[in-house]
């Protein structure tokens, strides 16, 4: 019924949105990975598919219902993620970029499980960089001759705008929107600063899902 009542301001549209954490190896039974919900990302796929939007969601590992609609790709490392957007994102008018990735994984994951050996010894591991999914998509040729509007996210604990402002530069992406995290991880809640050329709006604090509704429109405004 909500669905029959929103804009289609997204028709014809494709957008494809990455969600959740990504989950970087060790060994076979242990990795590393972050609070990231992927509840925000979920109800921007689900608000795009209601505004008449075709949808791919890649969602790190999350326990969270697939949007009515939306076409979704598990996905775990980094890398994974990557190569899921690079196989949509020819298609895509808009990509929306809410994921958590690792900025960085273990430079060697074991094959078989790593045992404890007795000595009290502790495995060293080292880090290599992810590579940086929005990033690489923002410099794209479509991205930077218009065809495809790129969305970045950032969470941050303290100075939002100055940090998202930056942020929006470093990545090379028309939009950016903050949100004060970790406080908002795994809430249904969160307020959005909507940073842009022209400065910020911000949409103040309420329900993810409504937050995504507006978010839609506003992007949608942007689109040529
Ligand atoms: N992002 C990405 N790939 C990465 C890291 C980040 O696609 N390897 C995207 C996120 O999905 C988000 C944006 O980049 O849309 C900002 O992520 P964030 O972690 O805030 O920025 P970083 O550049 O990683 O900087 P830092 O974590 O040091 O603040
Ligand atoms: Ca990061």
């Amino acid at each position: 019924l909500e669905a029959f009542f929103t804009p289609k301001v997204l028709a014809g549209k494709q957008v494809l949105v990455t969600a959740g954490p990504t989950y970087e190896a060790i060994d076979p039974v242990r990795g590393i990975t972050n609070l990231s919900s992927g509840k925000m990302g979920f109800a921007i796929a689900r608000a795009a598919r209601m505004a008449g939007a075709r949808v791919t969601l890649v969602a790190g590992p999350v326990h969270l219902p697939t949007p009515r609609g939306v076409e979704r790709l598990n996905v775990q490392s980094a890398r994974q993620m990557l190569d899921a957007v690079a196989l949509h994102v020819g298609e895509a008018d808009v990509f929306i970029s809410t994921a958590a990735v690792a900025d960085w994984r273990p430079a060697n994951s074991a094959d078989q499980k790593i045992k404890k050996d007795g000595s009290g010894q502790t495995p060293q591991l080292s880090f290599v960089e992810n590579p940086d999914i929005l990033a690489t998509v923002a410099h794209s040729s479509r991205a930077v001759s218009g065809q495809l509007f790129c969305v970045g996210f950032a969470a941050e604990s303290h100075d939002l705008l100055a940090h998202a402002t930056t942020k929006r530069i470093r990545k090379g992406v028309p939009l950016l929107v903050g949100n004060i995290g970790p406080a908002t991880f795994g809430q249904d809640d969160n307020a959005l600063l909507l940073v842009d050329e022209a400065g910020a709006r911000e949409l103040p604090h309420g329900r993810k899902q409504d937050l995504a509704v507006q978010l839609i429109a506003d992007i949608a405004t942007r689109l040529i």
